[in-house]
């Protein structure tokens, strides 16, 4: 199957509002592998293909960003043919984007600390990040969270600023919440208005820690493997209930 799932493509409703950016937490997979007896591969490799499904429904519907979390600043503890497993998925997942979201107008983003990552991947994401800057900042985007953990992002805007303001090139007095949030890997997007997490954990696991003030979160006891674009829909008519303040009234 391509970069976006074209088979069996769902009715897509219509009158609807849809959230512009969405942002998932795809929990679950190791117990969906352990519930059929594979190893956690498996879990991770359907994983990948309900993100291709959910990523192409999200286009479809109109949200502009998506956003999922694939792998974190911790999982490099995970056993070996884990982590190999998953840089698996996510090599082939770069090169199909790089073969096709031209043709498709998507624009794939990598968002996290790459500098760990097996140099064939960073080339990869280099050479998918250019494509997507020619896609230019209307197009709709699909971001792979990878090596990335809220604090760390946070500690490497602050050491960016300090560094400026070392330098004389900002003053402290300065600092605005703007300035911190051009220095995140989220620079260029919006905030997420939903965030969806599966599989029954309730904890936001340093996911878009700065970016989540005022998103809305949803929690369902679907495991990742298993989320189908109905859960998607439910998701955003939960969404659509929700009474956004903002800290107004
Ligand atoms: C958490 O579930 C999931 C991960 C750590 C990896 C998520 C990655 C994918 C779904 C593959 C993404 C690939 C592409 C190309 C987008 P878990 O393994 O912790 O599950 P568990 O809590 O049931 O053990």
């Amino acid at each position: 199957m391509g970069l976006f799932a074209r088979k069996k493509r769902p009715a897509v409703p219509v009158d609807r509002a849809v959230p512009r950016h969405i942002a998932v937490i795809m929990d679950g997979n190791g117990r969906w592998a352990r519930k059929r007896g594979l190893p956690r591969q498996a879990g991770h490799k359907v994983g990948a293909e309900t993100f291709r499904t959910i990523a192409t429904y999200c286009k479809d519907i109109g949200v502009q960003y998506f956003t999922v979390y694939a792998f974190s600043t911790e999982n490099w503890k995970r056993p070996k043919e884990e982590v190999d497993a998953l840089m698996g998925l996510f090599r082939t997942y770069l090169k199909e984007a790089a073969e096709t979201m031209f043709q498709r107008g998507v624009a794939v983003r990598v968002l996290g600390d790459l500098t760990p990552l097996p140099a064939d991947i960073r080339a990869l994401i280099r050479e998918v990040d250019e494509i997507a800057d020619r896609l230019g900042p209307d197009a709709a985007t699909a971001s792979l969270c990878i090596n990335y953990g809220g604090r760390d992002e946070i500690k490497n805007a602050v050491r960016a600023i300090a560094l400026e303001v070392q330098r004389g090139a900002l003053a402290p007095e300065d600092i605005t919440e703007d300035t911190i949030g051009a220095r995140l890997y989220t620079a260029h997007m919006p905030d997420p208005d939903l965030i969806i997490r599966p599989s029954g954990e309730i904890r936001t696991s340093n996911f878009l820690l700065w970016q989540s003030a005022y998103a809305e979160y949803y929690f369902t006891d679907v495991l990742w493997p298993d989320f189908k674009t109905r859960d998607m829909d439910a998701a955003i008519d939960a969404y659509n209930k929700r009474n956004r303040r903002f800290g107004g009234v």
